[in-house]
């Protein structure tokens, strides 16, 4: 168990990526303090986790709130070995030109408020028990933080914003707690959108998604929420991971790689060459 006994801060970890996180840090032998903003869900993971979860119901925009999950997370598990950073809202890839003029401020507001000051209001609340545990922090980026076209101008600018933040806390926190981002590429979760645009009660086109995966992402499918969560354990092993601070893992099935050819891949024919 790579995790035994640390004391981890997980935000959205009632649904997707998160649940997927908390599932695996469990495995490994953590104790999680999930803060969210769904009541249902929360109770959901306390009774399927028991005593190695706790929770509390609440918004990352809120300082308070932050506050509160530390405060419960250090009362629990006695410290605060890691933070993670990952609840997030997409905003549908909507461009600028149909994004409504009289709309533009709020949006900003809430994207900006749910996917950039929630982080930081984690790593400010969080801050003193890391550095007494030295400990690490992770914060959940996209291939959205690194190219374009993974959301509008809004998600695209929100997880550019986390790359430079990512950066900045490290060099700020170094050589006390270590920093680092996992950049995910598609996933089939439950991913809304913005209270402000009514699209708080949209989801990902999940099966649309992962039918069309292998005509975007090179690695030929979309990965599951699970498949993803084995990089946070990396981020945060502290046997494992030593060298990193302000490290980003372009975790994305390959788009980097996608080159400039007719199709995602170049090698699907390789099997046939072969003669495999
Ligand atoms: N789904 C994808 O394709 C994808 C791709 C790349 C990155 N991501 C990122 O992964 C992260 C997790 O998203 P997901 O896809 O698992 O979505 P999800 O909606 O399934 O999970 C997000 C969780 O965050 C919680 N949450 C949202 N706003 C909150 C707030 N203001 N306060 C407290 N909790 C809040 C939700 O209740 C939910 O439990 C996000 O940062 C997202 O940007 C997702």
């Amino acid at each position: 168990m790579r995790l035994q006994d640390q004391a981890v801060i997980l935000t959205g970890g009632a649904s997707g990526l998160g649940l997927a996180i908390l599932e695996r840090f469990v495995e490994e032998g953590a104790k999680v303090a999930v803060l969210d903003r769904s009541d249902a869900g929360c109770d959901a993971i306390a009774s399927r986790f028991g005593d190695a979860v706790t929770t509390f119901v609440g918004d990352v925009r809120s300082q308070s709130d932050n506050e509160a999950i530390v405060a419960r997370c250090i009362e629990r598990f006695g410290k605060v070995d890691c933070a993670i950073g990952n609840a997030g809202i997409w905003d549908f890839n909507l461009p600028l030109v149909d994004l409504p003029a009289d709309k533009l401020g709020e949006s900003f507001d809430e994207m900006f408020g749910i996917n950039v000051l929630g982080y930081i209001a984690l790593a400010k609340a969080a801050m003193k028990p890391l550095v007494a545990a030295s400990g690490s922090m992770i914060f959940t980026v996209s291939n959205a933080g690194f190219l374009p076209a993974g959301g509008g101008v809004l998600y695209t600018a929100t997880k550019h914003a986390v790359v430079g933040m990512i950066r900045q806390l490290a060099y700020e926190l170094a050589p006390h707690v270590r920093v680092n981002g996992v950049a995910p590429g598609p996933i089939s979760t439950q991913l809304t959108g913005p209270q402000s645009l009514a699209m708080e009660n949209r989801t990902i086109p999940g099966a649309r998604f992962e039918a069309g995966a292998s005509g975007f992402v090179p690695i030929g499918r979309m990965p599951t929420p699970e498949e993803y969560a084995g990089a946070y354990v990396f981020f945060a092993s502290r046997q494992d991971n030593v060298p990193a601070t302000g490290t980003i893992l372009n975790h994305d099935g390959g788009f980097g790689v996608r080159g400039l050819g007719p199709v995602p891949r170049g090698g699907d024919d390789l099997r046939d060459k072969l003669e495999l």
